[in-house]
C-alpha cells in the first residue's frame, strides 16, 4: 500500500499559486527528496500534507486516511518544521518526555521512549542539559527525535541539514536513513543540498514555481534529464558529412564532429528544445543513414536539477 497518495494538490495565496496541481505517491521505506529553488513550494507542500494548511484544490491520503481527517493524519505523522522553536529552559529530556505525553503515552512509556529516541539521535549524554546550551545540530537532532515520539508512518523534515557543518549533516543523514530502514517509515525531506539527495534519497520530486518538474527514482530523474542534454552518435565514417548535414536540420540540436574520430558525432540539446533525440534519429532513418551506436551521457544530479529549473525560467 502506498503511504502517501497525492492527487492534483494545489494551494493558492491570493493570486499566487504556491503549489500547482501536484500529484505523486510514496511507499513505506522511501526517502523522498523534495528539491527546488527558494519559493518553489516545498514548505507549502509539507504544510499541506501535515494539515497545517488546507488545500485550495486536489486531495491527498496518508496510509489510506483522507487528508480531511486532520486529527487521524496528525497521529500518523512526524514533522520537523522549517523553523522549529524549542523551549530554551527545558532540558532535551524534559522536552521529549512532554511531547510524548502530549501524544497520550503514559508516564513510564514516555520516559522509555524519550531515553530510546535520545540514544537514537546521539543525544543521550546531553539529555539533562538545557536546550539553550545545545548547538544548532543538536537542536535539529532533538527536533527529529521529537518528530518520532508517536512512531509515525510518514516523517516530514523541512531542510533538516540547513546550517549544519559536514559532520552535523552526516549525523542527520544517518538518522534519516535509520528512520526509513529500521522503522519502515516514509521520509519526505526538503533540501537544497543535492549531494545529500544523491547519498540517501530513493526518490526525487523536483518542484519549481509550485509545479512538479520531475519525479521518480533518483537514477530515473538523472537519466531522463541527462538524456536530454548530450549524447554521442556513431555512423559509418564515409556517411559522417551526410549525417551532420541531416542533423543540422533538426530543431534544438547542436551537432559537432570530431576530426580525430570520423564517424562520431557529438549531439547537444539546446535548452529551448526538450527532447530532440527522437527527431534526430528519425531524420537519420529518413536519410537512410544507419545508426551504429547512440549513447546519452550520464549526468550528475546537480546538472539535471539545474537544467530543469533553468529551462523552466524561459
Ligand atoms: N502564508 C503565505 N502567504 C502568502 N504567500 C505565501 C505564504 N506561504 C508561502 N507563500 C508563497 O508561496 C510560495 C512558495 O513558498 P514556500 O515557502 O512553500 O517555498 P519553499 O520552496 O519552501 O522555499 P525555501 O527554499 O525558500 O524555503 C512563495 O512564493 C511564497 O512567497
Ligand atoms: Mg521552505
Amino acid at each position: 500500500m502506498s503511504s502517501l497518495e497525492v492527487v492534483q494538490l494545489s494551494k493558492r495565496f491570493g493570486a499566487r499559486t504556491a503549489v500547482d496541481a501536484l500529484s505523486f505517491s510514496t511507499r513505506q521505506g522511501d526517502i523522498i527528496g523534495l528539491l527546488g529553488p527558494n519559493g518553489a513550494g516545498k514548505t507549502t507542500t509539507i504544510r499541506l500534507l501535515t494539515t497545517i494548511l488546507r488545500p485550495s484544490g486536489g486531495s491527498f491520503s496518508l496510509t489510506g486516511i483522507p487528508g480531511e481527517h486532520q486529527a487521524a493524519i496528525r497521529e500518523r505523522i512526524g514533522v520537523l518544521p522549517e523553523s522549529a522553536g524549542y523551549p530554551a529552559r527545558q532540558t532535551g529530556w524534559e522536552y521529549l518526555r512532554y511531547s510524548a505525553r502530549l501524544f497520550g503515552l503514559g508516564r513510564v512509556e514516555s520516559a522509555n521512549v524519550t531515553d530510546r529516541l535520545l540514544a537514537d539521535v546521539g543525544l543521550s549524554d546531553r539529555a539533562g542539559s538545557r536546550i539553550s546550551t545545545y548547538s544548532r545540530g543538536m537542536r535539529q537532532r532533538l527536533g527529529i527525535a521529537r518528530a518520532l515520539v508517536n512512531d509515525p508512518a510518514v516523517v516530514f523534515l523541512d531542510e533538516p541539514t540547513l546550517g549544519l557543518d559536514p559532520a552535523g549533516q552526516r549525523e542527520i543523514l544517518a538518522a534519516v536513513r535509520d528512520i526509513a530502514q529500521r522503522r519502515g517509515a516514509t521520509v519526505l525531506l526538503s533540501t537544497h543540498t543535492l549531494t545529500e539527495v544523491e547519498q540517501i534519497c530513493t526518490n526525487l520530486l523536483i518542484l519549481n514555481r509550485g509545479k512538479l518538474l520531475a519525479a521518480g527514482t533518483v537514477s530515473d530523474v538523472i537519466a531522463t534529464v541527462g538524456a536530454r542534454r548530450s549524447g554521442r552518435l556513431r555512423v559509418a565514417p564515409d556517411l559522417t558529412p551526410l549525417a551532420q548535414a541531416t542533423l543540422d536540420t533538426v530543431n534544438g540540436l547542436k551537432v559537432t564532429g570530431d576530426p580525430d574520430h570520423p564517424g562520431e558525432l557529438r549531439l547537444e540539446a539546446i535548452s529551448s528544445a526538450r527532447d530532440p533525440w527522437d527527431n534526430a534519429l528519425r531524420a537519420l532513418l529518413d536519410a537512410r543513414i544507419a545508426v551504429l551506436a547512440f549513447d546519452t551521457d550520464a549526468t550528475r544530479l546537480s546538472d539535471a536539477f539545474l537544467s530543469l529549473t533553468e529551462e523552466d525560467q524561459t
